[in-house]
């Protein structure tokens, strides 16, 4: 086991503002990154996110703007930098790949491929989408549109740079075989593993030339060409923490990274072009490969492509951070589609956060200043009830039940154990009916009774920090000592109209 965490989202293009699904990866990474500070303390975890610059997508989304690239680039990735903090995600560091420290380390990687003979000069004939960036093979670009945006392609002939995937095609497959964890969910891994089985690798091209294409890293051999997007991008990922010595060694405290995160459309790229291009620089493979789902709207994938993109500031300022949060990660196993929705939202805010988690801290603190003047209880507790001990026991196995499913990427299994525990103490409300023992005069019984609720709330909201963190301090803020100090609902119900 590693002592430190490196995890990484994607680097967003800039043509688009972010949506949802940017959204959904990056506070996702921010949970993990959350748990992991919790486990080995801030200073061992490094949490990465950054954005994709270069390319022809940006070139144009800068022309449309009249704009020049780098001041358009400039001003939307801020836009990212502006939603991250709206949404407490608490990177590490931020890489740009048009900042310096980048741009070296791509013409290195390209320097020293390049001399190992792996990359070599060829000529390239292809269909490819030029929104997309990306070339298609004969068979992909059925009726002549490119699978992905469903735009036509076009049948481009030039002189360009070429990566020898094939050459690596072999050694990953033994790779892959050996390491069935390096990609997940499994049905990724195996996704990844048929693929490699049943066709075989073209070399990649990686250059454009300048004419086409002059937003980009220039070839360090071949200054007439600019580096294909993807090279460039991959790289973000050692760029960021290290660098190359004088014997072409990659040196990086944080190298290898533990968790890449994203979803299954860039999956390919991470583990089939980079594994490969780290083997032939003789840099070690990143422990995991993490591709999640994709939110759909109206059983569409959501993008910019498709026009159908949800703006995530305007959900938070309707529901509330901490909704949000909690949505994206308790409604979908990670690793499946969902279908966003706002009753999704509304229905999840309703039953999870005000009906479970809300009512639970109001009734409690209601119940220590009614019944206690707001002193809460001291006592040590046993499990003199079944209930009692079952929700004992429960507390006592939470954290081992979240990390678990943390360790395993699994978000709404976390929050389904944690939930869980809010049930069992909300059930056991109903069931002991404390105003009954008041009434009874049973003083031990409700001291019992009201200090089990308040371990179960702490408990809960020690938690609850990995996921939504605002929340967990209101709650914590309600504590004070052994006094409570009670605030308002934490989530005032949403009512619907009926039709
Ligand atoms: N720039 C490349 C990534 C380079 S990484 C070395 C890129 N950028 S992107 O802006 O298109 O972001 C793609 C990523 O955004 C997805 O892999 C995923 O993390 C997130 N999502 C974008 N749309 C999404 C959904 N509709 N649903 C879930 N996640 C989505 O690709």
């Amino acid at each position: 086991m590693s002592n430190k965490f490196y995890i990484t989202t994607p680097i967003y293009y800039v043509n688009a503002s972010p949506h949802i699904g940017h959204s959904y990866t990056t506070i996702a990474a921010d949970v993990l990154t959350r748990f992991k500070r919790r486990v080995l303390g801030k200073e061992n975890v490094r949490f990465l996110t950054g954005t994709d610059e270069h390319g022809q997508k940006i070139q144009k989304a800068a022309d449309a703007a009249k704009l020049s690239a780098q001041s358009f680039v400039d001003q939307t990735s801020q836009q990212f930098r502006d939603l991250w903090k709206s949404l407490d995600v608490s990177y590490d560091d931020f890489i740009r790949t048009t900042q310096p420290r980048h741009v070296k380390v791509v013409q290195k990687c390209l320097e020293i491929i390049f001399k190992k003979g792996d990359i070599y000069e060829g000529k390239y004939e292809g269909l490819y989408c030029t929104p997309c960036e990306t070339f298609w093979l004969e068979a992909q670009a059925v009726g002549g549109l490119c699978p992905d945006c469903h735009r036509p392609v076009e049948r481009i002939v030039e002189t360009n740079y070429f990566f020898k995937l094939t050459k690596y095609q072999d050694w990953l497959l033994g790779y892959l075989r050996e390491n069935p964890d390096f990609i997940k969910p499994g049905s990724r891994y195996e996704e990844t593993l048929r693929f490699l089985e049943l066709n075989k690798l073209n070399d990649l091209c990686i250059s454009r030339p300048k004419e086409r294409l002059s937003w980009g890293i220039p070839l360090p051999f071949a200054p007439e060409h600019v580096t294909y997007v993807w090279f460039d991008a991959l790289v973000n990922y050692i760029s960021a923490v290290g660098e190359f010595d004088a014997r072409d060694n990659y040196v990086s405290k944080w190298w290898p990274a533990e968790l890449h995160l994203m979803a299954k459309d860039i999956l390919r790229q991470h583990t089939v072009y980079w594994p490969i291009m780290l083997h032939a620089l003789n840099i070690e493979l990143p422990k995991r490969v993490f591709a999640h789902g994709w939110w759909m709207l109206n059983e569409d994938k959501m993008s910019k492509s498709r026009g159908n993109v949800v703006n995530p500031l305007e959900m938070v300022e309707k529901y509330g951070l901490d909704a949000y949060r909690y949505f994206l990660l308790r409604e979908v196993p990670f690793g499946l589609d969902g279908n966003f929705s706002e009753e999704g939202i509304i229905k999840r805010y309703n039953s999870d956060l005000a009906n479970d988690l809300g009512n639970l801290v109001y009734r409690t603190l209601t119940m220590v200043e009614k019944y206690f003047d707001g002193n809460i209880p001291d006592l040590k507790l046993n499990g003199s009830t079944k209930s009692v001990a079952e929700i004992l026991a429960k507390i006592e196995h939470l954290p081992v039940r979240v990390f678990s499913a943390l360790d395993e990427q699994n978000f709404s299994l976390a929050l389904e154990s944690i939930w869980e525990l809010i049930g069992m103490a909300n059930k056991h409300v109903e069931e002991t009916k404390p105003w009954n023992l008041a009434k009874e005069n049973k003083q031990e019984d409700l001291k019992e009774f009201i200090r089990l609720l308040v371990d179960v709330i702490r408990a809960v909201a020690d938690k609850l920090e990995i996921f939504i963190p605002q929340t967990a301090a209101s709650i914590q803020e309600q504590f004070v000592g052994d006094k409570v100090k009670k605030g308002n609902p934490l989530f005032p119900r949403i009512e619907t109209k009926k039709k």
